[in-house]
């Protein structure tokens, strides 16, 4: 009964997700990036879809196949993600940030291999659009939950992170050096807040906590457009 229930959960409902790292070119053949494995957004996706979900998901570069189901959008860095997530939000009832966008990527692009020369090199870098808060900034606009990748005092920082962004929800998971799951892991426990309450999802699989989540998303995204 609780699989019915959960095939039906978002049934008409468009789900626009953005996952994995981006890349920011240097030269033609070196880039910034970063370790998301894109793992937690795959997995949101495949879990909303399962909830009867229209989802597309637009992804920065994984070594994740597409899930089934799901219209996949491939980009590469964080201005190519701020398009194609502003080109989909028309449609979309609830949009799901968990990509690690480049926060800021560099003024020029050498147009030719850099060459190794003095003993530093400096790089001018600039910040990139934040896609998460322009989602949140339009009139029509879906419910928006953030991630938060953090280290240290993660419940407060996802509270000014929820205001700071005008996000609905934010996720948050300690990632670094001895935190339990986060990047590059198959685990993850998550705390999850709103404006109105917040709640712990214990240690699981990420398909787990994927599946756990989009029951608490669905819940408040119910909760707000009934
Ligand atoms: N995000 C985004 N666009 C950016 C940077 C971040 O959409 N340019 C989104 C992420 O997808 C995530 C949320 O914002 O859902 C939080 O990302 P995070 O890196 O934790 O927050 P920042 O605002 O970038 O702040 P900082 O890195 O300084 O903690
Ligand atoms: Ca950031």
């Amino acid at each position: 009964a609780e699989a019915l229930a959960a095939e039906r959960l978002l049934s008409g409902i468009r789900v626009l997700i953005s996952a994995g790292p981006t890349r920011e070119p240097i030269d033609p053949v070196r880039f910034i990036g970063n370790r998301s494995s894109g793992k937690m957004g795959y997995a949101l996706a495949a879990a909303a879809r399962n909830a009867g979900a229209e989802v597309t998901l637009v992804s920065g570069p994984v070594a994740l196949d597409a899930p089934a189901g799901v219209e996949t959008v491939r980009v590469e860095t964080a201005a190519e993600m701020h398009a194609a997530v502003m080109a989909r939000t028309g449609g979309a009832d609830i949009y799901i940030g968990t990509a690690a966008v480049a926060d800021y990527t560099p003024g020029r692009v050498a147009d030719t291999k850099i060459k190794k020369h003095g003993e530093q090199l400096e790089l001018t870098l600039i910040r990139t659009p934040d896609i998460l808060r322009s989602v949140a900034a339009l009139a029509d606009r879906p419910f928006v939950v953030g991630f938060a990748a953090e280290t240290g005092e993660v419940e407060t920082y996802a509270r000014a992170k929820l205001e700071a962004k005008g996000a609905d929800m934010v996720a948050a998971n300690e990632v670094g050096s001895g935190a339990p799951g986060g990047f590059e892991r198959d685990e993850n426990a998550l705390f999850v807040c709103w404006r109105g309450g917040e709640c712990h999802l214990p240690l699981a699989s990420k398909t787990e906590i994927a599946r756990r989540l989009i029951r608490l998303i669905a819940d408040r995204y119910y909760a707000e457009n009934t």
